[in-house]
């Protein structure tokens, strides 16, 4: 059985890093608040003219060094990216461009927090139909662009980043010890539109718009959305929550990542966070948090790791990586 093994990764975050005491000079907040709501302490933002593709193109170049290989050697690249360059084309043709690769195919995946795990879904069904044999993943944003800077509700949580995996075909035996993605469980719902989106678009306004969101309801729906994901991703491979090794959630807010937790029964030390010095970088937080946790050792090849996210749709899912 073919199976799609993450052979490297990486990150690249801004230079610029914006503190909540620097946000409470502009908005009525203050770090306190923003510390005991949301864990958050800094974010990375985009200086002006820093596109996504520039933070995308940082973390697939060390991905590739991570993983040894050139990009001449990719059949695709997949962004997962809600804050595109462009309205088109997609910031993966950018990528593609600036990475000197002359071949294969390049698309973004629009799944605003949760698109990494679904670019991670789409690249591993097309390693396992055989149709690529190599696929560099990222997940990039720059959600300050998008953000309502004169709204404290919103504006504190998100920061700007990028984190990319670079995926391989490899013979597995079709069991939970084969290395690479075990499995992917993606879910959706457009009913919930109302409750975080942006209030424009292309054909609607001719503008992007700004990032609009119901705090409170997202909160409520994101713990349980987020622990059926993971039980779901566990059954479908027949192991115990408990067996996971580490858990790399979306870094939404301390306080859901906790609630999570404890909804079932997860041992706190196996959650990866990386939310109090990213802030929420939609598509681009559980590559982020990924690569930390293996950068600084805790994630080990054979490890079980579970990434998770939910984000604006609803759309939210997870997968069940063996490392
Ligand atoms: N600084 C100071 N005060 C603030 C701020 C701020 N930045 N923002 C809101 N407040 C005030 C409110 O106006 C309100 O004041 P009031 O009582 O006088 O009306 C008070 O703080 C409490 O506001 P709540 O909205 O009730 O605060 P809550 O405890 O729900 O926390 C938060 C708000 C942090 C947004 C929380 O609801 C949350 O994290 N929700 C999830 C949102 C999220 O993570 N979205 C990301 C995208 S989806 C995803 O990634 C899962």
């Amino acid at each position: 059985m073919i199976r799609a093994r993450i052979i490297g990764c990486g990150a690249c975050l801004p230079s610029n890093i914006v503190t909540n005491d620097d946000l409470a000079k502009t908005v009525d907040t203050s770090d306190e608040w923003i510390r005991e709501r949301t864990g958050i302490t800094q974010r990375h933002i985009a200086l002006p003219g820093e596109k996504t593709s520039d933070l995308a193109l940082g973390a697939a170049r060390a991905a590739l060094a991570d993983a040894g290989i050139d990009a001449g050697e990719l059949d695709m690249v997949i962004v997962a990216t809600t804050t595109p360059d462009e309205s088109f084309p997609a910031t993966a043709t950018v990528v593609q461009a600036r990475l000197g690769m002359t071949r294969g195919a390049a698309f973004d995946v629009q799944a605003v927090c949760s698109g990494f795990i679904y670019g991670l879904s789409v690249a591993d069904s097309l390693i396992r139909t055989g149709a690529a044999r190599t696929i560099l993943l990222i997940g990039a944003e720059t959600m300050s662009r998008l953000l309502d800077w004169t709204d404290r509700t919103t504006c504190v949580l998100f920061g700007d980043g990028a984190g990319a995996v670079v995926l391989q075909a490899h013979a597995g035996h079709g069991d939970n010890a084969d290395q690479g993605v075990l499995n992917t469980r993606l879910f959706s719902d457009g009913r919930l539109h109302d409750m975080l989106y942006a209030d424009g678009g292309v054909s609607s306004t001719q503008s992007a718009g700004k990032l609009r969101m119901q705090g409170k309801e997202v909160f409520k729906h994101a713990v349980t959305n987020i622990a059926a994901a993971i039980v779901a991703s566990a059954e479908a491979s027949h192991i115990a929550v408990s067996d996971v090794d580490w858990f790399v959630p979306h870094q939404a807010n301390q306080r859901i990542l906790d609630g999570t937790a404890r909804k079932l029964g997860i041992d706190p030390a196996k959650v990866v966070s990386t939310v109090a010095q990213h802030g929420n970088t939609s598509a681009a937080s559980v590559p982020l948090a990924l690569v930390t946790a293996v950068k600084d050792g805790r994630i080990k090849r054979g490890d079980l790791v579970l990434m998770e996210a939910m984000g604006g749709g609803f759309t939210w899912g997870a997968a069940l990586v063996r490392w």
